[in-house]
């Protein structure tokens, strides 16, 4: 029976690709060699991030965009059918679907995986969301309950159910406040022997949820010490339910041989940031979501032009390298990465970012992974 490799190598620090699948990738920029989410450039991506060493991609899953000049995440590629394009065409990468609890049917959901997981010979994960972005829902015409609470019994009981079906020979009865079930069963079951799951919930609510359930929380940093104490404390409650959580984060790169020239695209950047389309994520996330301290989300406006957000990675490949050795030290196991056009900055960042973190002892060579597997 395979096992998931985002399961094994626990010391190594994790390497994702997130965001590739949506128009403008992590960047919320008007420039216009932004990037395009085609197949092609997907499909390229998935293999070029396959060859580096990347250990997995996390899509994002987008219903509706964020408007302003961009129409930011206007264009989506669908996760589940992106990934199993993916899977069918890499050969040792992880790649994760990301699921809405209200939107997908567990049953569903279960088969879907299921088989992804076969195709792709163990290598699928699965990004849970709860739900946070109103105007999405309302655009399916769907309810997003208001209160945390309500979110995340829903997402714990859909949980519940297709962890069932994934264990469970026979078929079964299941009476829940969101889903009754008669004789329901899935196979086949996945091929590996468990399925890595990812939950970024910041609510007190969703991360109860997250150190319960997820194998990776994760979290936004705002600061490094501050970051620092949170994923402690997220460790110590996931340890006190008896498990072992990985905590990461989201990056943005901006990486070039001099510190001028990576500032210089950085301004580039961010000078041309659709401030529309920003508006209007930091609208909707300070009224639904806690993914973003709300306190924080107005200052980090730049930040979401960069990266949606994300923690800067801004300078010399030493500057880069030492920036993700800090995010290891505040305790972090890996980040996933957006670069604003990610298959033209991606051999630069293999070729100079990644020796320097094998040097610095936070990822391992890849030959000497095959002989521990
Ligand atoms: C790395 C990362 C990936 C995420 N992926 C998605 C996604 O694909 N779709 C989505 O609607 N929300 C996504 N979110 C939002 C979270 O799932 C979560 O709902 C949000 O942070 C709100 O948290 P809360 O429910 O605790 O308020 C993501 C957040 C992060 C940090």
């Amino acid at each position: 029976m395979p096992q998931n490799t985002m399961l094994t190598h626990p010391d190594e620090f994790k390497l994702g690709m997130f965001s590739a699948n949506c128009s403008g990738g992590l960047a919320v920029t008007k420039i216009p060699e932004r990037w395009d989410n085609s197949w092609q450039n997907n499909l390229k991506h998935a293999q070029m991030a396959e060859d580096a060493g990347f250990d997995f991609l996390l899509p994002i899953a987008r219903w509706i965009g964020y408007g302003g000049e961009t129409d930011f995440h206007g264009s989506v590629l669908e996760t589940v059918t992106w990934a199993t394009g993916l899977l069918a065409h890499t050969r040792s990468i992880n790649v994760f679907a990301t699921i809405h609890t209200a939107f997908n049917h567990p049953v569903v959901v279960a088969k879907q995986l299921a088989t992804m997981d076969h195709i792709g010979n163990g290598r699928v994960g699965l990004n849970l969301v709860a739900g946070w972005n109103r105007p999405e829902y309302e655009a399916l015409g769907g309810d997003l309950p208001q209160d945390h609470e309500t979110r995340y019994r829903m997402a714990q009981e859909w949980l519940d159910v297709l962890n069932r079906l994934w264990r469970e020979p026979q078929p079964f009865e299941f009476s829940g406040e969101f889903w009754q079930l008669q004789r329901t069963y899935s196979n086949p079951k996945p091929l590996a022997d468990r399925l890595p799951i990812i939950n970024a919930a910041g609510s007190a609510q969703g991360r109860e949820f997250a150190t319960r359930n997820a194998d990776f929380l994760f979290t936004t940093v705002i600061t490094l010490e501050a970051a620092q104490k949170e994923i402690g404390e997220l460790k110590q409650q996931a340890r006190a339910l008896g498990r072992d959580i990985g905590v990461m984060t989201l990056s943005s790169v901006f990486c070039r041989p001099s510190r001028a020239e990576a500032q210089e695209y950085y301004r580039y950047v961010v000078d041309n940031a659709d401030h529309g389309a920003i508006d209007n994520i930091v609208r909707i996330m300070f009224a639904n979501a806690e993914s973003f301290p709300k306190a924080a989300l107005e200052g980090l406006r730049e930040r979401f032009a960069a990266g949606h957000g994300g923690w800067p990675l801004i300078g010399t490949p030493d500057d880069v390298a030492d920036g993700l050795e800090q995010l290891a030290a505040a305790g972090l196991d890996g980040s996933v990465f957006g670069f604003v056009d990610y298959n033209k900055e991606l051999p630069y960042f293999e070729q100079e970012v990644l020796p320097r973190l094998q040097r610095k002892g936070m990822r391992i060579p890849r030959e000497q992974k095959r002989q521990r597997a």
